[in-house]
């Protein structure tokens, strides 16, 4: 059976772009293929977290991922740090990947610009980590957004090298996976760009009906369409967007018909996204207030997921050492 692994740092709250992203991967393919998913703590270390965030935010996101559907009887869920094999693998790949590849990524050269004081050497090496993540398991499949294409680059890349330096066949290069055949970009609703924590603009699967509301009916339009059959300009695609996941078919068809005919209002338009993201919230929301209560349970599945991740990685570093020439 192939295998998935998905990792997603625990900086925050699940948002809709998460889900649409990567977590409704997760969720499908955890009865086809043979899933793990972890929350990574130690990527998230890139942004210098206080230890009382990272206790909760690791228990945070086990309790959303749960919520979302996704069965760690089918796909054990492990907290990275618990899996200190990555780490050993993490170093061999940061001993054959070049300091001009690793600038030249787009997120790190993001991250060198809007945070001058804090480009460590970590950020430089987060593609190293990630790469050791995926390849520990020697998976097939990786559902990740858009964002994160480069990175799934650089594993591979990570990969071929390895293979061609010991001449052996070892590593597999794995392969993006996005449910919907496309990558999906979920965009905010300030006219621009993709949601994001740090974009400031994410609707969170935690948050409450009112908030969403208020988050919904803030968002960025215009004056309304001028020609029948117009090209929908950025903030308008983009609630059309949002519309198109989370409301039906026929909803979707009305509100693109009132645009194409230049009858639309967009206080209408917002109130029916608003409602169609709450119902599509409301019990997963429900849940992860559940499951956030139950903390015993939640490191039971953490626990259980560590082990049986550990067993994999355990081989994996033992047949890492043998090819780089180390005794076991
Ligand atoms: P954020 O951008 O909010 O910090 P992360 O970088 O932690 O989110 O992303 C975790 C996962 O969710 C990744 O697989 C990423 O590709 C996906 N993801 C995040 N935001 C979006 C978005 N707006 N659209 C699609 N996928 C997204
Ligand atoms: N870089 C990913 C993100 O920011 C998180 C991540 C870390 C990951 N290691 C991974 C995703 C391995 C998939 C596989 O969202």
């Amino acid at each position: 059976m192939e295998r998935v692994i998905s990792g997603i740092r625990p900086t925050g709250n699940l948002h809709l772009g998460n889900y649409f992203g990567a977590v409704k991967s997760f969720v499908q393919m955890q009865d086809e293929y043979d899933s793990m998913f972890f929350i990574a703590d130690w990527h998230s270390l890139t942004t210098h977290p206080t230890p009382e965030d990272i206790r909760r935010s690791a228990r945070v996101i086990l309790s959303e991922y749960l919520a979302c559907g996704i069965d760690p009887n089918k796909a054990p869920i492990y907290i990275q740090s618990d899996v200190k094999e990555v780490l050993e693998l993490y170093l061999y790949l940061n001993m054959n990947a070049y300091l001009g590849e690793l600038e030249r990524v787009t997120s790190f050269k993001d991250k060198a610009r809007t945070q001058p004081d804090n480009v460590n050497a970590g950020l430089l090496t987060y593609p190293c980590l990630m790469a050791a993540d995926i390849l520990m398991h020697k998976a097939d499949k990786v559902p990740v957004g858009k964002d994160q294409e480069q990175n799934m680059e650089m594993a591979r890349l990570f990969a071929r090298r390895f293979n061609r330096i010991y001449n052996i066949e070892y590593f597999k290069e794995p392969e993006s996976y996005h449910f919907n055949k496309n990558a999906v970009k979920v965009p905010g609703l300030n006219g621009t760009g993709k949601m994001g924590k740090s974009e400031g603009n994410a609707l969170y699967l935690c948050d409450d009906e009112a908030t969403i509301r208020k988050k919904v009916m803030r968002a960025v339009t215009d004056a309304g369409p001028t020609q029948l059959n117009q090209e929908k300009p950025e903030p308008i695609a983009n609630l059309f967007t949002i519309l198109d996941l989370v409301s039906s078919k026929e909803t979707y068809d009305f509100f693109n018909d009132a645009y194409n005919n230049m009858t639309i209002r967009y206080g209408d338009l917002k109130k029916q996204l608003a409602e169609d993201i709450n119902a599509f919230c409301a019990p997963i929301r429900d849940k992860i207030k559940e499951y956030q209560a139950n903390t015993n349970y939640l490191d039971e599945v953490a626990a259980a997921g560590a082990e049986k991740a550990r067993q994999r990685a355990a081989v994996t570093i033992k047949e890492v050492r043998e090819i780089i020439g180390f005794l076991n």
